[in-house]
């Protein structure tokens, strides 16, 4: 069943590679590299495939998997999607198959037979700068790493993600090759036209259209891409999509509309005139799988994030109901910290506006002005519900938490004045966090990530004095 869909793509996107290695001129022998390149991108099916960097998927970056440290030997040893490297180490990069390799250094250097050759050149490894994680990424996948994970999927779930992974993996090898040869194909729009028909037709399986909604996701993140979805009729194609009931169409559906939704105003007007900010908070409102509503909830997000006037209709629709009632429905834990990241996301989007008194500003905060956000949240008791998450073990969890806190604080001060529950998870906290601060400052660091989490919970309590 698989073979089908691998192939399928496979066709298309090896025309892309023919195409690229003609365009790119490499000299050595294409029927080989060809052969070569499809062959080592089947086998490695055991890689994480969420390994997308780009913030579209912030969701992704929450997954606990995606936050590693890669522990590294004195051999080369693959490094996984989304796992952090740790500074100076020797780090490269294979071209062929995409596979990221690093090791310890080794005391001789054996760096320099690689480092007279110009990248440009050379279709081998190549050395890649460590140097491109931030201090405060490997802070958080260090955080991650020491305290007890936790993980709230069920083996059915975890079947099905394993499942799909797999299935998908060959295609998602190639997506990363063109990335990272930073590749303009001038075909994007025929490839688009073809995914898009095959979503359309009635006599796609189920399988091919998965597949074709699994590479449409790579496309639209492009604004132009996402104009020409427009211009397709795919967007309503899309919409359409989330009537399915079928939860994999559903699920995928909501993929590609958040990625074509996120940043991409015109996309943003054209989805909520086609409807879809109801079916998404439908698809919210019922009994779906854990999946599904992980997506929609990042449509959703994509949706909202700086478009006034969707706040204003989502708040208008009971949205925010919505919500609330995933956040008490069992099995959708980890979605709470999703949804607490939208509401801050949408409360800081408000109160970042600027102050010009240019016409064009004028008029954004004329619509802002129109979305009561907050005091809607209040009114629905999520002040409590959201102190509530204080309570979750993850440091990144809380961190989230406490700077929505932070920002409700004014709003829901009668709720957390006298709320026992919130002053004790206060006090505990800060015990934790004194300890943890005082072991990063021991090993040098004196900013740390806890003693930044420290002096978040002190300025709570003290506020709330
Ligand atoms: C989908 O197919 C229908 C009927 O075959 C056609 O009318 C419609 O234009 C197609 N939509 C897209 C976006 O291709
Ligand atoms: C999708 O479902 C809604 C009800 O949830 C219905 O009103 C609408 O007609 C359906 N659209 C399609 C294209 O099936
Ligand atoms: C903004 O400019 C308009 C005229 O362009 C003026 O009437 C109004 O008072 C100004 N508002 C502020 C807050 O300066």
């Amino acid at each position: 069943m698989s073979h089908g869909i691998c192939s399928w793509s496979i066709a298309v996107k090896l025309n892309l590679v023919v195409l690229l290695l003609f365009v790119t001129s490499f000299s050595s022998c294409i029927n080989d590299r060809v052969a070569e390149f499809a062959l080592t991108t089947k086998e490695e099916s055991d890689l994480n495939e969420e390994n997308r960097k780009e913030l579209v998927e912030e969701e992704e970056h929450l997954d606990s998997e995606d936050l590693e440290v890669f522990s590294p030997t004195n051999q080369w040893k693959t490094v996984l999607p989304g796992q952090a490297i740790p500074a100076g180490l020797h780090v490269q990069l294979n071209l062929q198959t995409g596979e990221k390799l690093a090791k310890l250094p080794d005391n001789n250097n054996e760096k320099s037979d690689v480092k007279d050759t110009p990248k440009s050149k050379r279709l081998g490894p190549i050395d890649i700068d460590p140097s491109s994680f931030t201090r405060q990424e490997l802070k958080r996948a260090l955080a991650k790493v020491k305290e007890s994970m936790k993980t709230d999927d069920t083996l059915e779930q975890k079947a099905h993600q394993e499942d799909v992974r797999k299935r998908f993996r060959p295609i998602e090898k190639l997506k990363e090759e063109f990335r990272e040869l930073n590749l303009q194909l001038e075909t994007d729009f025929d490839i688009m036209f073809k995914l898009i028909s095959k979503l359309n037709s009635s006599a796609s399986t189920l399988e091919e259209k998965i597949a074709a909604l699994y590479d449409l996701e790579y496309y639209v993140h492009q604004v132009d891409n996402a104009k020409d979805l427009l211009y397709l009729g795919g967007l309503q194609l899309l919409i359409n999509g989330l009537n399915s009931t079928e939860p994999l169409v559903k699920e995928y559906t909501s993929f590609v509309l958040g990625a074509a939704l996120s940043s991409n105003p015109r996309v943003q007007v054209a989805a909520i005139e086609g409807g879809a900010l109801q079916k998404l908070l439908v698809t919210l409102a019922t009994d779906q799988p854990l999946a599904v509503k992980k997506k929609a909830l990042f449509a959703l997000s994509s949706m909202l994030r700086h478009f006034p006037y969707a706040q204003q209709r989502f708040l208008k629709l009971g949205g925010l109901q919505v919500l609330r009632n995933l956040c008490s429905e069992k099995g959708m834990e980890t979605l709470h910290i999703r949804v607490v990241t939208l509401l801050y996301d949408l409360i800081v989007e408000k109160l970042l506006l600027t102050h010009d008194n240019d016409t064009q500003t004028r008029e954004i905060t004329q619509q802002y002005s129109q979305v009561n956000l907050v005091p809607a949240i209040v009114e629905q008791g999520w002040c409590t519900i959201i102190s509530n998450l204080l309570q979750m073990p993850e440091h990144d969890t809380r961190e989230k938490v406490l700077k929505t806190v932070h920002v409700l604080l004014a709003s829901c001060r009668d709720s957390y004045t006298g709320d026992h529950d919130l002053g004790h998870t206060l006090n505990l906290l800060r015990q934790e966090y004194e300890d943890l601060a005082a072991e990063e400052q021991k090993e040098g660091d004196e900013d740390g990530y806890f003693k930044e989490l420290l002096s978040s919970i002190n300025s709570i309590a003290q506020q709330l004095k």
